[in-house]
């Protein structure tokens, strides 16, 4: 069997519905190579990686520094376990990340993926409490549409109907505020204006901010801590927050004892134009929950910074242990990667180039205004939200079933660009090594792609 039959005899794959995966008709595409911003098919096409593989990859594929890193570790050891034990690599890149995020007080947890990176920070957070007399402290506050991964505490903590709903039952509660998004925010008075993003045209009174705070109150003193996605919230349909937000929100927890857990799985490693969009705001967080770019994304290595108050509430008894780990813990290879990665953002001056590549990329998609079924084209550094409507004027979406994103990113791959919609908000998010020549065969693929699908006179 060719590996694409292979696939559709063996295979179950995340987020997909099999019925239409495997339905007669459908082959998918089985990516074979990537240079750069490319990705190479067996169907012999190169196809524009529009979404950095699922929001992971940063410098480019078969990047010579962190391909050489990951075979030199090969050649000492690939992976030894972390209980009990440590290694060069895991100890050097922890003390990496702490001069990144300047987060030098903080301990490093490592674990695999997004979701055991907010894993472990709900659980250091709840058992931290208890060590510290504070029992009542009991509820996590989480914004709206948040997404923080699908293990059972990550999806607690996420509000998003359509990937939770199923599991609800099996959920703790967490309280629910509303997440700070212009486009569709019930308190934005502003009429939607062509070529402005809604973030910058907004008219209101910071009702989320409020609305944060007063929740925060009615909890009194069994909130524990807030878990946000800080500046962008990725699977909500990168909703971008109004710059002052993350601010209001963690003074709001400084002055009542919350913890502020910020989930940088996302938005982490200069994806927003900041090594960390937390330090766009010039906030600290209680914890940090890094992922995806963490290894330049080569391999799943993830992260998460405690404060030194939160690690000292672990260091009574051996009960009071943190019984939580994972047998990848520390993976020395993921590490070698991780640490040519950040090497990388000093030798390319990376966070300075990318500033560029975002301003190229706001001129670029400026042209999906022109369309009008485009609500609102929003950018913070190299992620880029196109959202698509059934009409201007009052925001309302198409239909669900219609799946405009879907069929919009499905025609946009015939001119050589893969990405993944959310919803009806289109994707653009490129490796930062793109070209300027790549990012612009981009915007075209999928401006063609958006036209053909819904033409326009
Ligand atoms: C903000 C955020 N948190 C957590 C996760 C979960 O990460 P992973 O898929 O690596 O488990 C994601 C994944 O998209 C994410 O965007």
């Amino acid at each position: 069997m060719n590996p694409a039959d292979l696939d559709r005899h063996y295979v179950w794959h995340p987020f997909t519905q099999m019925r239409d995966w495997n339905a007669p008709g459908h082959r998918p595409l089985v990516i074979v190579e990537g240079r750069g911003a490319l990705l190479r098919a067996d169907d012999g096409r190169d196809y524009l990686d529009g979404n950095s593989s699922i929001w992971t990859n940063l410098h480019g594929h078969r990047r010579p520094e962190i391909d050489q890193a990951i075979r030199d570790q090969l050649d000492r050891i690939a992976h030894s376990s972390f209980l009990g034990l440590t290694n060069d690599v895991a100890a050097r890149l922890a003390c990496e990340l702490a001069e990144a995020t300047q987060l030098r007080g903080h301990k490093v947890f490592f674990s695999d993926d997004g979701s055991t990176a907010i894993e472990a920070a709900l659980k250091m957070v709840h058992q931290a409490r208890i060590q510290r007399g504070e029992k009542k402290r009991k509820t996590f506050v989480s914004l709206a549409n948040g997404y923080h991964g699908d293990t059972v505490g990550a999806m607690s903590a996420g509000h998003s109907s359509v990937f939770h709903a199923a599991y609800k039952p099996l959920l703790f509660e967490s309280r629910e505020v509303m997440s700070p998004a212009c486009y569709r925010c019930p308190h934005n008075r502003a009429k939607p204006i062509r070529g402005s993003e809604a973030r910058v045209t907004r008219q209101c009174n910071w009702e989320c901010a409020g609305e944060l705070t007063s929740a925060l109150d009615a909890l009194g003193e069994s909130a524990s801590a807030l878990v946000l996605e800080p500046r962008v919230q990725g699977a909500a349909g990168m909703t971008m927050h109004p710059r002052g937000y993350l601010e209001k929100a963690a003074v709001a927890c400084r002055e009542r004892g919350i913890w502020l857990v910020l989930d940088e799985v996302m938005t982490g490693f200069g994806r927003t134009g900041p090594m960390f969009a937390f330090q766009d705001e010039k906030v600290a967080p209680d914890l940090l929950a890094l992922a995806k770019g963490l290894t330049g994304g080569y391999l799943p290595v993830a992260a998460t910074l405690a404060s030194q108050e939160i690690f000292d509430a672990f260091l009574g008894g051996y009960e009071e242990t943190f019984f939580h780990g994972h047998s990848y813990t520390g993976n020395a290879l993921g590490c070698a990667a991780a640490l040519a990665s950040l090497k990388i953002f000093e030798s390319d001056r990376t966070l300075q180039k990318n500033a560029v590549l975002g301003e190229k990329l706001s001129r670029l998609t400026a042209k999906f205004w022109e369309h009008p079924n485009v609500g609102d084209v929003r950018r913070e550094g190299l992620i880029c939200g196109i959202e698509i409507v059934a009409d201007f004027a009052s925001r309302r979406p198409f239909p669900l079933a219609d799946r405009m994103g879907r069929r919009i990113c499905e025609a946009a791959r015939k001119h050589g660009l893969l990405t993944r919609p959310i919803g009806d908000v289109l994707v653009l998010m490129p490796p930062y090594c793109v070209t300027d020549e790549q990012l612009a065969r981009m915007v075209d693929a999928l401006w063609l792609g958006l036209c053909e699908v819904i033409p326009h006179a």
